[in-house]
């Protein structure tokens, strides 16, 4: 039953959140849609503020959301020149809709984009270096797995940090963080320890 309540509230909240309705009507795609997954959006003023926050030339980096959901991380991303934007998705149906969301878009590409549809826990990462973005796809001993892979500068943007604790023993440095009482809204930016 608690998946219920769970994709109620994400229902509920897709509806109370003018901002990500009008990314919908804007951009012509489909990010907020009530589902039976654990999908959750980030919303487009916290994707928009923390990539605002990266100290780096953003035409050097890669990016890849890890578990990329809808793809609405990915487009946003992308209309910045990233060398690439990259969504590592595991569930088949969500890609595919990430996919749709790709064709569908009206925003103005700066980046090419690539939708992966897999375990990101075991996804083969980009060479070079890499911004990576994550809100909430699994749990800190996962995420420990993926930043052992790192072997060159990288950024990594946490919204919802809740094994933050992870990246300083792991000696990534924050170097820019907000805070708010909503969770969703918080988000923290790390330094890789290769920088
Ligand atoms: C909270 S949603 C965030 C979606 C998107 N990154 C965003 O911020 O809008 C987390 C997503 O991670 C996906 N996910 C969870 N574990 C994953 C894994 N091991 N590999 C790939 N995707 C995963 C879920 O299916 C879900 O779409």
């Amino acid at each position: 039953m608690r998946w219920v309540f769970r994709e109620l509230r994400d229902w509920w909240r897709g509806q109370r959140e003018p901002e990500s309705r009008a990314f919908d009507a804007q951009y012509g795609t489909r990010t907020v849609w009530f589902d039976l997954f654990n999908y959750e959006p980030s919303l487009p003023s916290v994707i928009e503020a923390s990539l605002d926050a990266l100290d780096i030339d953003v035409e050097d980096y890669t990016f890849v959301d890890l578990g990329s959901g809808k793809g609405r991380v990915v487009l946003l991303a992308a209309m910045r020149p990233f060398h690439e934007v990259v969504g590592i998705e595991y569930r088949e149906r969500l890609h595919g809709l990430a996919l749709d969301n790709l064709a569908s878009f009206r925003g103005d590409l700066a980046a090419p984009v690539r939708f992966e549809c897999a375990d990101a826990a075991r996804a083969r990462l980009p060479d070079g270096p890499l911004v990576l973005y994550l809100f909430n796809p699994f749990p800190a001993e996962v995420l420990v797995g993926i930043l052992a892979k790192i072997q060159d500068s990288a950024r990594l943007v946490y919204v919802n940090p809740v094994a933050g604790e992870v990246l300083d023993e792991l000696g990534w440095e924050e170097i820019a963080r907000h805070e708010d009482e909503d969770v969703v809204r918080s988000w923290r930016i790390y330094a890789g320890p290769y920088d």
